[in-house]
């Protein structure tokens, strides 16, 4: 087991294989999402039990809209479903919903329920559960210099001000710190346009685990080989060893 003092403060988790989750089953892909909710559920529960400050689940990227229509219209209902049923639960239980993404691209009765969903768990102090819908990294950093750019025309700042906390600012993200911990399920190795910014130094975790299949098993597994890792941020071993 991971002691507390090395488990991550902020977890990032790509879910990824419902498609294949289901393939392997002779299930539509849709089947495949909809099992999915039920790892989301269980890894939100696990996170909170280990002491986890933040979970960043990536649930639709930007790339994501060029899916079969019917794939993203039964995912986008999905979600809506899924708040309906969930939200009451995770109040209950002190975890603080957010969403990250373009949401103005989301349909009226999810935009309304994802507003709602935050106003009704803003005040809980337990996890903070950060759901990345219609989101893509390069998406975050462009939107983050378009409103640095629009402070730099409207003369509020100088050139000299924009350095990275000025556009760390801006993302998405904004005040919450970099994740420590990427886990990947599905097999695939790569981040797919992910938190490009803010997982600059992310220790990364990847198992071949289909997404609806993820459990405690796994997620333990995750933690223990973060709790094994030397983070270095570019010092030396001796470096770090002398300051721990
Ligand atoms: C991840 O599972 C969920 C979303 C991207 C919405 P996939 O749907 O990508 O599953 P695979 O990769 O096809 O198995
Ligand atoms: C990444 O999975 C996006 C989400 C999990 C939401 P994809 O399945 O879209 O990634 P690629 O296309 O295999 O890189
Ligand atoms: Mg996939």
């Amino acid at each position: 087991m991971a002691t507390d003092d090395n488990i991550p403060r902020h977890v990032a988790v790509i879910m990824d294989g419902n498609g294949r989750w289901a393939r392997k089953r002779a299930l539509p892909r849709h089947a495949g999402h909809r099992s999915g909710v039920g790892a989301v559920r269980e890894t939100v529960k696990l996170a909170a039990r280990r002491g986890v400050e933040y979970l960043t689940l990536f649930a639709f990227s930007s790339e994501n809209w060029s899916r079969p229509r019917d794939e993203v219209s039964r995912l986008m209902r999905l979600f809506v479903e899924a708040l309906q049923r969930e939200v009451d639960e995770l109040h209950r239980n002190n975890v603080r919903l957010e969403f990250i993404g373009a949401r103005e691209q989301l349909q009226p009765g999810l935009i309304d329920k994802i507003a709602a969903a935050e106003k009704q768990t803003s005040g809980n102090t337990g996890l903070r559960l950060i759901i990345a819908v219609a989101y893509g990294g390069r998406w975050d950093i462009v939107q983050a210099v378009r409103q640095v750019a629009g402070r730099l025309a409207a003369g509020e700042i100088t050139v000299a001000d924009i350095d990275d906390a000025a556009i760390a600012s801006q993302l998405q993200l904004g005040e919450v710190p970099d994740p420590d911990l990427l886990i990947r399920t599905g097999g695939e190795q790569r981040i797919s346009n992910f938190l490009l910014w803010n997982l600059a130094y992310a220790e990364l975790w990847f198992c071949d685990t289909l997404w609806p299949d993820f459990g405690e098993k796994e997620f333990d597994e995750a933690l223990e080989y973060y709790a094994r890792r030397q983070r270095r941020y570019g010092h030396t071993g001796e470096q770090v060893e002398a300051v721990s």
